[in-house]
């Protein structure tokens, strides 16, 4: 018998889900902003936000407000039509990349934009990609054969040929598998599901200068660092280069489900119609909550907000006993501890109230909502830092 409501959510899902992510011990059933209730009442700080992707936690009055005006209002049309939400949220993609002939092609994950990157890059009549060991691109097919990590790609066996890992953070290893064969290099402007690790400066920019050099695209997967989370829109603004394609989701859709591919320059006219498709992507409901979000981020702000706060959290979590050093950028944050305890800590932070994971065995990642208010960040260090104090006496 279950002792709580807890316990029984977690027996429900065992007969009823796939074990594909190991059973959850929590089951949440509200939320507003950065705080969270679970079945029995229990509330914690949310400073996941749903894998980096609750840019504005839940509830957010300007997204219920569009979801609800939308789906009272004009349901899915499917793409042989468009509508007034796509074609916004389409032109404002398109503004922020800084490219009048970037063009966007909707979807509705990480996963599938990154599939559209595969096919797009595939029309260049080229076959060969470069991608970064350790990376995470998704887990569909395609997607599967760019990411990096052996333990999620070694089962599924075999997968698309002539995909090439190369280690991260290395202009020379790339320079060397990089040929007038390659048709994209992909890479994560900061490697989040990797533990949130972040190339030196001119990383990126030299990467540009390959792909000028050999004619490959080259791909930015902005999933994890995209809308706002690093204080920029897409996470490599910083660089001072133009990507041919930046991949988006998670925080796009305000919490819903929606994906992009943005193709920029040249790139933009490489599909041609019935090269490649998705029935949901461009939803309009999706579309009228990333609308808002925008506007939200936008009006409140947003961006600016969490660059200082990563400079304040950075300083405060370093303090911490057990805190080797904290890196990452906006509210993307990974605490790099001394020793591989991440998952003790995370249960114990689970355990006083805060939602946080451990992406490597030696690191907590933190992707709080952007407005989560120093008020919640204060707290999230105070409980951190009591739980490494335990923690280093124990
Ligand atoms: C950088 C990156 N790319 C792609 C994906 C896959 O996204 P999805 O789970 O929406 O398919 C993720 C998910 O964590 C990600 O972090």
């Amino acid at each position: 018998m279950a002792k709580n409501r807890s316990e029984a959510a977690s027996a429900a899902w065992d007969k009823a889900l796939v074990n594909n992510y190991g059973t959850p011990a929590i089951s949440l059933v509200s939320g507003k902003g950065a705080v969270v209730k679970d079945v029995d009442g229990k509330v914690y700080l949310d400073f996941l936000g749903g894998i980096a992707t609750n840019v504005l936690g839940h509830a957010h009055p300007s997204v219920v407000a569009a979801v609800r005006k939308q789906i009272g209002t004009l349901s899915h049309v499917s793409n042989f039509y468009s509508h007034p939400q796509m074609l916004q949220l389409a032109q404002k993609l398109q503004s922020l990349t800084g490219d009048a002939k970037a063009k966007v092609f909707f979807c509705n994950s990480g996963a599938e934009a990154n599939e559209a990157a595969l096919k797009l890059s595939r029309k260049t009549g080229r076959t060969g990609v470069v991608a970064m060991q350790g990376a995470f691109h998704g887990r569909t097919m395609g997607a599967l054969s760019l990411t990096g990590q052996p333990s999620k790609r070694d089962p599924f066996k075999p997968l698309i040929k002539g995909i090439v890992h190369v280690p991260y953070n290395n202009i020379a290893a790339l320079r060397r598998k990089v040929s007038k064969r390659t048709a994209m290099v992909i890479v994560e402007p900061i490697m989040g599901e990797h533990g949130v690790v972040v190339p030196d400066a001119g990383y990126l920019k030299a990467i540009r200068e390959i792909c000028n050099q050999s004619g490959a695209l080259m791909v930015l997967d902005c999933v994890q660092t995209g809308m706002g989370r690093t204080g920029q829109w897409f996470g490599y603004e910083a660089e001072g280069i133009r990507p041919d394609v930046i991949t988006l989701a998670k925080g796009l859709g305000g919490g819903l489900p929606l994906g992009a591919m943005i193709a920029l320059g040249a790139a933009s006219e490489l599909f041609a119609p019935g090269d490649h498709g998705s029935t949901f992507g461009g939803n309009s409901v999706s579309c009228a909550a990333a609308n808002a979000a925008i506007a939200a981020i936008e009006r409140e702000k947003l961006l600016p907000a969490a660059k200082k706060k990563f400079t304040l959290i950075k300083k405060e979590l370093q303090k911490a006993p057990g805190v080797d050093y904290v890196r990452g950028g906006g509210l993307l944050i990974g605490i790099v501890l001394e020793n591989d305890d991440a998952k003790k800590v995370a249960a114990n932070l689970a355990t006083a109230g805060f939602l946080v994971n451990a992406p490597q065995p030696n690191v907590i990642r933190l992707a709080p909502p952007l407005n989560v208010t120093m008020v919640q960040v204060g707290k999230f260090v105070k409980a951190f830092t009591a739980v490494m104090e335990e923690l280093s006496h124990g």
